[in-house]
């Protein structure tokens, strides 16, 4: 049979379809090594290149903020946290990767600076309320002398009505505003904060009756009856609740 094969001219055909598929044995090889050279030249020069295109802005924000930060280190007089809470605040953000942030009572924006330098690195934003006019002028020249704006939707209205209005979700409260609306701003907020996320509240303390009287025992009578709620007290600067939500 194959040698009527061979005999046949019309049928004379062995070699040349071995030649071809050796060609294209030949084109495939081709295909994949300059498949391969294009990925190692884009390993070598992409990448670099888009590292030293992102990492000096990321530098540069951060040298920008920490000289803001340094500058204004004697001067924050304006009911601001002091530079230890808001360097915790910043550090749970980073930790559990937050990105969409409410801040109740901005102030002038100290803790506010914090929140938003840690959210800049995680990819988010957060919303802060004031409700004086000059101290809400004041920490928008503040966030753009520290090069932060851009993440920080600054509102100035009362939070008694903007916070039940909010719509959610959220995974990082920081409540720093009037004390005895501290527990409404906690049952306003709590269905709105995801599980997993965060609910922090400045100025208490677990044992004593607190900085400004009996509103602390009120507030964390509350906070620590709440079973789906993780709370811990941080006293290294003025009293920090840090309260995890385990569950719906
Ligand atoms: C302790 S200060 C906030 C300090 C700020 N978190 C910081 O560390 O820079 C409290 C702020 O809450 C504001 N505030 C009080 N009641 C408010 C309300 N109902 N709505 C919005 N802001 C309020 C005050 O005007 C004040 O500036």
């Amino acid at each position: 049979m194959i040698k009527l094969l061979f005999k046949s001219g019309k049928n004379f055909r062995l070699p040349e379809s071995k030649d071809m598929k050796r060609e294209e044995k030949m084109k495939i090889f081709a295909v994949q090594l300059i498949s391969a050279l294009f990925l190692t030249v884009t390993l070598v020069l992409i990448i670099p290149l888009s590292s030293a295109v992102i990492k000096p802005d990321a530098q540069d924000l951060d040298a920008k903020v920490e000289k803001f930060l340094n500058s204004h280190d004697w001067g924050w007089g304006d009911m601001n946290v002091p530079a230890v809470d808001g360097q915790t605040l910043h550090d749970i953000i980073l930790k559990n990767k937050y990105t969409r942030a409410l801040e109740i009572g901005t102030s002038t924006g100290h803790s506010t600076i914090w929140i938003a330098w840690a959210l800049s690195k995680t990819g988010g934003k957060l919303i802060t309320l004031e409700i004086n006019e000059q101290r809400h002028r004041e920490a928008l020249e503040n966030f753009e002398a520290a090069g932060l704006s851009a993440y920080i939707d600054a509102r100035l209205g009362d939070a008694h009505k903007i916070v039940p209005a909010l719509e959610g979700p959220f995974d990082f409260v920081f409540s720093d505003a009037d004390k005895d609306w501290y527990k409404n701003y906690l049952i306003a907020m709590l269905p709105k904060l995801e599980v997993g996320g965060c609910y922090t509240t400045h100025n208490v303390s677990m044992g004593r009756r607190g900085r400004g009287g009996s509103w602390n025992a009120v507030y964390m009578e509350y906070l620590l009856s709440l079973q789906n709620m993780d709370t811990t007290v941080d006293n290294r600067g003025n009293g920090l609740a840090i309260s995890y939500k385990k569950s719906e």
